[in-house]
């Protein structure tokens, strides 16, 4: 399938020190006193970023459309200055077309910015920010070792407030399941943060990844977390604060004020099949049906680089993975059973040029497996569309991967 690339990931790995539960691929600065020092580590990578960028557009020139969406994550890129991020930019810009109306995001630590770089940021083309606040209670928030502390919140709010980005343009994120983390902890950080008026909220459930401080700490010591039950509710609470102060929920972690106000480059993440390109330090990407990530330490990705330049693409080729029209097909249902929209069962006919009724035999067998928890589980279940309820985002893991097991079992049945 002819597919043209219109989304742009970007990883800056940089962040002041590595949070207790955070498995993203992070190089810590804060260790660095030297400012100099700091600076030149920072520059160093957007030169191999750079590198990377020019050499890839050059690769793939003939796929490229006009870019729609263009994604910095962390790490914590607003520790970048506007004068490295414009660098970045114009490489990009050099190598590619970016729409006028290219939605451009950047993930914001508190603590690591102040008015005039936000400004700057936006003067720069930035229309979007996202903060990681995760709680807004001062307890929780001391057991999680953040790079910053617990007034800069506050302090960071502020200084976005007074920018000139508009609420509308500015998403935060919390967190559920934290350590001393109650229902009504929750609900008083969750209220707050609906309070200043953003546009955007994004939720996640804590995940004890392994190799973790927190993975050490609390795998065999779990009853220093919220139950389940307990998170499960918080689940629920902030499905029905938010849709009540008129949020949409459109994805199982993410609420925004109005359907314009969506994040454009998750909601292509969540389709499943659209093919992107990502740069830098541990990034993945998806292009030419080849799924391909980065090497996750500075170190191994300097060598990436430079033995991409010199014309090896060895290491490319060792970390692909190919991905046939059935293996996207079941991307395509792993990523939009994740929308409240959920799964257009249009894409099972695109996948299998039509033939022998997937769809229906996959409703009926859906059906089948649940009973009377359909109703439970699913707003949608029919020839159009599956979609699950909020009792259905609660355990939508293990209901994805029971629909992508009978997926499998129809197609073994019929091939
Ligand atoms: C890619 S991170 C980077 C954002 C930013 N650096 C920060 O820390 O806020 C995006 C979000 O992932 C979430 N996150 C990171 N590690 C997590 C974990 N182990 N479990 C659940 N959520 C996690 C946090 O809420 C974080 O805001
Ligand atoms: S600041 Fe964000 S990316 Fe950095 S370590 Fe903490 S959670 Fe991970």
């Amino acid at each position: 399938m002819l597919k043209q690339i219109r989304n742009i990931y970007v990883h800056i790995p940089f962040c002041n020190k590595k949070c207790s539960y955070c498995d993203f691929p992070v190089y810590a600065l804060g260790h660095q006193t030297n400012l100099l020092h700091k600076q030149n580590i920072k520059d160093q990578y957007i030169d191999y970023l750079n590198k990377e960028i020019k050499y890839q557009f050059n690769q793939a020139r003939q796929d490229l459309g006009k870019i729609q969406t263009l994604y910095f994550g962390g790490g914590t890129p607003s520790l970048l200055s506007p004068f490295q991020l414009e660098s970045i930019l114009n490489q990009i810009k050099s190598g590619a077309t970016i729409d006028e109306k290219c939605e451009i995001t950047i993930e914001i630590d508190p603590g690591t910015f102040d008015q005039q770089k936000l400004n700057a940021f936006k003067d720069l083309g930035v229309s979007r920010l996202s903060m990681g606040v995760q709680t807004l209670n001062e307890k929780e928030f001391n057991k999680l070792g953040r790079g910053h502390n617990f007034k800069d919140i506050l302090a960071s709010i502020e200084q976005i407030k007074k920018s000139n980005f508009k609420d509308d343009q500015v998403s935060i994120d919390l967190m559920m399941g934290l350590p001393d983390q109650t229902l009504e902890s929750y609900e008083k950080s969750l209220r707050q943060t609906i309070e200043y008026g953003f546009g955007h909220q994004s939720f996640y459930i804590l995940t004890l990844e392994e190799n973790t401080p927190f993975h050490k700490k609390y795998i065999n010591n779990q009853k220093e977390l919220p139950i389940t039950d307990q998170v499960a509710n918080m689940y629920e609470l902030t499905h029905d604060i938010l849709t009540e102060q008129g949020f949409i929920h459109y994805e199982v972690s993410n609420y925004a004020r109005n359907l314009e106000l969506r994040s454009k480059h998750n909601l292509m993440y969540w389709e499943g099949d659209q093919e992107y390109l990502s740069f830098g330090c541990g990034a993945a990407s998806y292009y030419q049906s080849m799924r391909f990530s980065r090497p996750r330490t500075l170190a191994k990705y300097y060598q990436y680089v430079d033995k991409l330049l010199v014309g090896s693409n060895q290491y490319y080729v060792q970390n692909s993975e190919y991905e046939s029209q059935y293996d996207t097909l079941q991307t395509i249902v792993m990523c939009q059973l994740r929308k409240s929209e959920g799964l257009d069962l249009k894409k099972i006919d695109l996948y299998t040029d039509g033939r022998n009724g997937y769809k229906s035999q996959l409703i009926i067998d859906i059906q089948n497996k649940y009973g009377d928890q359909v109703s439970q589980y699913f707003t949608q279940l029919d020839e159009n569309r599956i979609a699950f309820s909020v009792q259905g985002f609660l355990v939508s893991n293990t209901l994805i991967s029971d629909i992508q097991l009978i997926l499998d079992n129809i197609f073994l049945k019929n091939t």
